[in-house]
């Protein structure tokens, strides 16, 4: 049975602390010019059917840096856009390549392709999870705040797929997480209320974005409309108006925090144009570290 990456909470913080401290030994690598070949003759299917930029770019980019190679699919592609069930999909797919890199729209999609392939599946994104990302954002914390237990990190705004995933990360790797979502865009309850189990008083649920922030040491935020729900998008900027990270807000917070956003950026909504571009955001850094951490993610899974 191979191993897959579906999401955090499947992972011990050990696993976790090793393939972020591999991203940041790849960062430094791959400054000094040392290249590897850990995946040479090996092959990725890349299924994608929702757009991305960083996660597709720096999947392909890792995945050759380290001399394998790729098969991208977009939805529309493959014979899943004719109804071809997940299981023949899964198991056709299998007898191709090494792994299988998916992003798509409920989770269930990507369990179900884990459980009928016989090669690695890796979740690059379903409406409930991000893993991938998340191990990207806190190697930027450790880069930027040296370590990250007992860091404390506040999530501002929707409680989408990265605020789930950054939930389980806090339960492993042991920070405490302060979310402030609107009534109604909560994380997934099933998510917290095992969180808070294991991790109590931890990891925190409010309303205020002010109060969040207090005692941060780093701030994330992220789109108020995730893709999918471009339906919702107007509604939303009246809901998460309060929720933006502007000058304002950064002001109320006491530590000097780091500034997260997974991107794309919608300035002047989640995050104004001045703090994204101001010297505390560390989002391009974070969108350079995605290539570090799948190159660490492909030596994990498909080496
Ligand atoms: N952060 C992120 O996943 O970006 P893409 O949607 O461009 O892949
Ligand atoms: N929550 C966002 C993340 C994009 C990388 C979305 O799902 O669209």
């Amino acid at each position: 049975m191979p191993r897959h990456l579906l999401s955090l909470w499947d992972f011990t913080g050990k696993e976790l602390t090793a393939i972020i401290n591999d991203g940041l030994k790849l960062k430094k690598e791959s400054a000094a010019g040392i290249r590897h070949t850990d995946l040479a003759g090996r092959t990725i299917g890349m299924i994608f059917e929702k757009p991305s930029t960083r996660t597709r770019v720096s999947f392909e980019a890792a995945m050759y840096g380290l001399s394998g190679q790729v098969v991208y699919l977009s939805g529309r592609d493959t014979q899943l856009s004719r109804n071809e069930p997940l299981k023949d999909m899964a198991r056709v797919m299998s007898r191709y390549v090494d792994g299988i890199v998916v992003r798509t729209f409920g989770q269930e999609i990507v369990d179900e392709l884990a459980r009928y392939a016989d090669v690695p599946v890796i979740n690059a994104l379903t409406d409930r999870h991000h893993p991938c990302q998340i191990l990207s954002d806190i190697m930027t914390v450790i880069e930027t705040r040296g370590d990250i237990a007992d860091r404390h990190i506040a999530w501002i705004g929707d409680g989408n797929n990265m605020a789930n995933s950054w939930i389980e990360a806090a339960v492993r790797l042991d920070f405490r997480l302060t979310l402030a979502c609107p009534e109604g865009y909560e994380p997934a309850a099933t998510i917290m209320k095992r969180a808070k189990a294991a991790a109590g008083d931890r990891i925190n649920l409010i309303r205020d974005p002010k109060e969040a922030v207090a005692e941060a040491e780093v701030i994330n935020v992220d789109v108020w409309a995730s893709m999918g729900q471009e339906s919702e998008a107007e509604k939303r900027l009246k809901i998460f108006a309060p929720y933006q990270l502007n000058a304002e807000l950064l002001a109320a917070a006491g530590n000097d925090p780091v500034v997260l956003h997974c991107l794309p950026a919608h300035r002047g909504e989640e995050i104004s144009e001045e703090v994204l571009e101001g010297d505390r955001c560390a989002a391009w850094d974070q969108a350079e570290n995605k290539l570090h951490i799948h190159k660490a993610i492909l030596r994990k899974f498909i080496a």
